[in-house]
């Protein structure tokens, strides 16, 4: 009998296996300096995390026909300057937190300055990783440069500059704000990674902005269920420190507006991204499932 869940399922299982496998041998080319370093940045990419970016530059690809050895590098790419974020994310000059993907934080389990090099050094990687890999030359340049803006301050590093600005009762608290600090910190990525899917399988502008409606809605989805797992999550189910929020005065959906507002929005941007993937049929099942572990995930 035809068990679609479970050959999607399957499918999303085969796309880790490789990201992790991949992303073990990226880190293998940048060791031999610090070892200390190496440990660090190893820390930050190797123990755990659900690895939705890569599985979605993965799933993009798949469905417009591009083979997973095309994926896998910005796949990687990806997950690198990811895990640099919440290296970052995590050092006492922002949220200050000791608990990552059920591990010490990185500047717990080594030091401040290791921490901090550890992401400069994640950061660097993710781009040689991009620039080397087997694509067309135009492919990489492509790649290199959505990333590198999804990433930048108009991108991730600009969210995380309004959303440190909104701490404790700063700007972003009315909702076209704090959707902005969402889209950007981390909206940005997640369209980054949908969009670098889509290069990899060289898809036609039209199919372009559509995986870019489905990116945007679940971007800010994926933000509004890590806000609401904040407050209604526990730490060892997160592994990450729940109830943070709320302690730093964070501008969150929550906070505005409310949890059942807030899931009220999740459902909204769960038909937002159905409709938008509806015309791509079985092809995008995996991209659909994806979507629907972003508003439903328990981590
Ligand atoms: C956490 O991202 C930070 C946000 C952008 C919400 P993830 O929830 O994807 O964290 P990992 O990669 O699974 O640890
Ligand atoms: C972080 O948002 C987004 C990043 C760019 C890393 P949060 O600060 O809410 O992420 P968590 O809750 O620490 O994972
Ligand atoms: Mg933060
Ligand atoms: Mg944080
Ligand atoms: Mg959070």
């Amino acid at each position: 009998m035809p068990d679609p869940a479970g050959e999607i399922a399957a499918r999303i299982g085969d796309w880790r296996a490789r990201t992790d496998a991949a992303l073990q041998r990226a880190l293998d080319t940048a060791a031999g300096g610090e070892p200390r370093l190496d440990a660090a940045m190893r820390h930050a990419v190797l123990l755990g995390g659900k690895r939705m970016r890569p599985l979605l530059v993965h799933a993009t690809a798949a469905a417009f026909g591009a083979t997973p050895a095309q994926a896998d590098a910005p796949a990687v790419a990806i997950e690198l300057v990811h895990a640099y974020s919440l290296v970052h994310d995590d050092l006492p000059a922002m949220d200050d937190d000791a608990l990552r993907r059920g591990q010490p934080t990185v500047h717990v389990a080594f030091d401040e300055a290791t921490a901090i090099l550890a992401g400069d050094a994640l950061q660097t990687l993710a781009f040689s990783v991009l620039a080397e890999a087997p694509l067309a030359a135009e492919t990489r340049l492509a790649m290199v440069a959505r990333l590198a803006s999804a990433s930048g301050a108009l991108g991730m590093c600009g969210g995380q500059a309004i959303d440190l600005a909104a701490t404790g009762g700063g700007g972003a608290r009315d909702i076209s704000g704090l959707e902005r600090l969402h889209a950007l910190k981390t909206g940005a990525l997640l369209r980054a990674a949908v969009a670098l899917g889509a290069l990899a399988a060289d898809v036609d502008a039209a199919t372009r902005a559509r995986l870019d409606e489905f990116a945007t809605a679940l971007g800010l989805a994926f933000q509004i269920r890590d806000d609401l797992l904040d407050i209604e999550g526990d730490s060892a189910t997160l592994g990450k420190t729940a109830g943070k929020d709320v302690a730093q005065d964070k501008a969150t959906f929550p906070a505005l507006i409310g949890a059942d507002a807030s899931r009220a929005r999740l459902s909204e941007l769960a038909s937002r991204m159905r409709e938008a993937l509806a015309p791509f049929g079985d092809a995008a099942a995996p991209l659909a499932e994806l979507g629907r572990q972003a508003i439903e995930r328990d981590h």
